[in-house]
């Protein structure tokens, strides 16, 4: 089947079963085209509790569906491919992030919203990249915090508010890791009047070099009101189609990864969600997302603490 005949039976098949599709910016081209919602994980968390449909899918990786689960549990969650997970949210396994959590009792949990169910049942409040400033201000400064899993985030918004009692999980996205500092001011050098957008999972020394340092949502707020013609863009290369689509007369430019020949940089995991495991997963209504109650409610009430704060 062509991508068109696959979009169109896609399409059939939402308005048939009252099916609505939630996509990440960082899903392939033709996967965004049939998403009814596309959005960064913040904007996906808010939709997904407030969808009115029985069914989402779940465009995207097993941490953002199972987050739609914790919020919506009387919807059915599907989820084309339960395999696709995040290198970030495996980062920080469950028993472990306890364990440490015990060592530390007097503090809050702050998690990134990329973290297993099993993790937001142990966090006070969750966080994503566009609202992770505002979370951790939203606890009193004398209040020690732990943050995981991501401790580029976590260093990030240390240095922004200067506390000096956060305690950061060692945690990691191999995507925003691999980006080459060289690469990036090579591409400065050819591009001088270009802006170097940054998402804050890269490692410090990239995100120093930055003009704007953000969320996906963010960055793309960013490009669309500054004054440049150019940017270099350090994160994922999902976001250039969403970008180019609202911005047709800017100019993006890819940053490269460290340890490669690729213009760009991509999350394999993302990239599994393809229209033809979509089609399959509406057809069946399966694979879907089934949680277990006591740890689906533990999670809900630190995913809804986030919402809650504006
Ligand atoms: P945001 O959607 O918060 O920008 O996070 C990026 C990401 O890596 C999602 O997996
Ligand atoms: Fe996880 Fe990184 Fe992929 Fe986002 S880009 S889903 S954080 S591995």
């Amino acid at each position: 089947m062509t991508n068109s005949s696959l979009a169109e039976r896609i399409e059939e098949l939402k308005r048939e079963k009252n099916a609505v599709i939630l996509a990440h910016y960082y899903t392939t081209d033709e996967v965004q085209a049939v998403a009814d919602f596309l959005g960064d994980s913040l904007a996906l968390s808010i939709k997904a509790r407030d969808i009115d449909a029985p069914i989402i899918l779940f465009a995207g990786v097993n941490f953002m569906a199972e987050t739609a689960k914790v919020l919506s549990p009387d919807k059915k969650v599907l989820l084309p491919v339960p395999e696709a997970g995040c290198s970030l949210a495996e980062s920080c396994d469950a028993e472990a992030f306890a364990a440490f959590k015990a060592k530390y009792p007097d503090h809050k949990v702050v998690s990134y919203v990329n973290t297993s169910v099993g993790v937001k049942a142990l966090t006070d409040v969750c966080c994503t990249s566009s609202n992770a400033l505002q979370v951790v201000n939203s606890i009193p400064a004398d209040q020690p915090i732990i943050f995981a899993p991501d401790r580029n985030l976590g260093s990030y918004i240390q240095k922004l508010t200067g506390r000096d009692n956060m305690v950061l999980w060692d945690g990691a996205c191999t995507v925003h890791e691999e980006f080459s500092l060289e690469k990036i001011l090579k591409l400065k050098e050819e591009h001088p009047a270009a802006k170097i957008v940054v998402h804050p999972e890269c490692k410090a020394y990239i995100v120093q070099v930055a003009d704007y340092v953000g969320s996906t949502a963010g960055i793309l707020e960013y490009c669309g009101q500054s004054d440049a013609d150019e940017f270099i863009v350090v994160t994922e290369a999902g976001i250039l189609a969403e970008m180019q689509k609202r911005y047709p007369e800017k100019r993006f430019i890819p940053a490269p990864p460290e340890d490669s020949t690729c213009a760009c940089n991509e999350c394999r995991y993302m990239k599994m969600v393809t229209l033809e495991n979509i089609l399959a997963c509406l057809e069946n209504e399966s694979p879907e997302v089934n949680l277990d109650e006591d740890v689906r409610r533990a999670a809900e009430r630190s995913i809804q603490n986030m919402v809650a704060i504006k």
